[in-house]
């Protein structure tokens, strides 16, 4: 038991102590993501108060109609990216193209940034938690000139660190460099992001399952077959329509979290680069699993596009072997 308080500055910091070649540049780009999570937190608690609810009234790119927030965060990210001085570009949920960043102090940097700026914004008005989805790639292209399209089709398993931030009851940053996951509590009376969750491992087998059951004459009939065993399992049903908050709850209490293909979304909703991802990275850093619906491993599927939806099952080890059964054995 730790009596002393660790701020994520100085864990990330230690952690860096470790590796003799480490350059500082990815502590100072975890280090940034965490001042831009401390702001967007501000904004997210404070949301009631302002005039800042309600959709924007056009719709993103993914035909969801946009909330000012998402705007905000997404912004302040950026922000908080450019200045950092170690990050070469930032492919975002909001945003139709990547953003190439210039170099700083002709300092050439040599991480790119995919993220979700704010996950679940259709909670937002209705104060239920949202989330912030990362994850960071070292470049393919040569560090002297702008970032290229090609630099973010990487697959999730040449992911550097990835995390999220939850703005729930108490804001969480979570991330993994590979190495374990870990958690950071955000003390509001401080306002450090402090270590509260060690190493965390995702439990083997849980009693509950997440999916928007309101659509489920429109998945396919394997899909079908697995929900109803988890019914007939006497699981519990959890959807709380923020991937993040439903992941966290998982990788704390175990279960399985389902976004197949349906007929508005044959390759399912989820974003591969902005979300099924990162929180694989997170899921599989923990013990658990990600896989699609066609049973190929999340990390393992070659990017096309920037905005690239996939579908997905991920949580606890052996719900998701269960569903790989179930699908195997269903399929059509
Ligand atoms: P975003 O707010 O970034 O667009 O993401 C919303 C996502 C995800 O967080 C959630 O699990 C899912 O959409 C909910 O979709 P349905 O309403 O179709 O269930
Ligand atoms: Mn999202
Ligand atoms: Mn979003």
């Amino acid at each position: 038991m730790q009596n002393r308080i660790v701020t994520l500055d100085e864990f990330i910091i230690r952690r860096q102590k470790e590796y003799t070649l480490a350059t500082g540049e990815l502590t100072g780009l975890l280090r940034d993501i965490g001042v831009a999570a401390k702001i967007i937190n501000r904004e997210v608690n404070k949301a009631g108060l302002l005039n800042i609810l309600g959709a924007v009234g056009n719709e993103n790119l993914h035909g969801d109609t946009v909330q000012k927030l998402d705007l905000y965060a997404n912004e302040k990210l950026i922000e908080c990216l450019k200045n950092s001085g170690e990050c070469a570009g930032i492919a975002s949920e909001e945003n139709e193209d990547y953003v190439p960043i210039a170099p700083m102090d002709e300092k050439e940097s040599k991480y790119l940034v995919v993220m979700d700026p704010l996950d679940g914004s259709s909670n937002i008005d209705v104060n239920v938690s949202v989330g912030t989805i990362f994850g960071i790639y070292r470049r393919k292209s040569d560090p002297s000139g702008p970032c290229v399209l090609e630099d973010f089709m990487q697959k999730g398993n040449e992911l550097v660190a990835a995390g999220y931030v939850l703005y729930g009851t108490s804001t969480i940053l979570v991330y993994s460099t590979g190495r374990g996951v870990n958690g950071f509590t955000l003390d509001p009376t401080i306002g450090e992001f402090c270590l509260s969750h060690q190493d965390i491992k995702i439990p083997e087998q849980g009693n509950s399952y997440s999916v928007n059951q309101g659509y489920y004459l429109k998945f396919d009939v394997e899909m079908r077959r697995y929900i109803d065993h988890c019914s007939d399992s006497n699981f519990g049903l959890r959807y709380i329509g923020s991937m993040v908050s439903d992941i966290h709850r998982i990788l704390f209490q175990g279960g399985i979290f389902l976004y197949p293909n349906t007929r508005k979304y044959p390759l399912g909703k989820l974003r591969l680069l902005y979300e099924c991802n990162p929180l694989g990275f997170i899921v599989e850093q923990a013990g658990g699993k990600a896989i699609n619906c066609s049973l190929e491993r999340i990390l393992d599927i070659e990017p096309k596009t920037l905005h690239q939806r996939e579908t997905i099952a991920i949580g606890s080890p052996a719900m998701v072997d269960e569903m790989k059964e179930f699908v195997e054995r269903y399929r059509v």
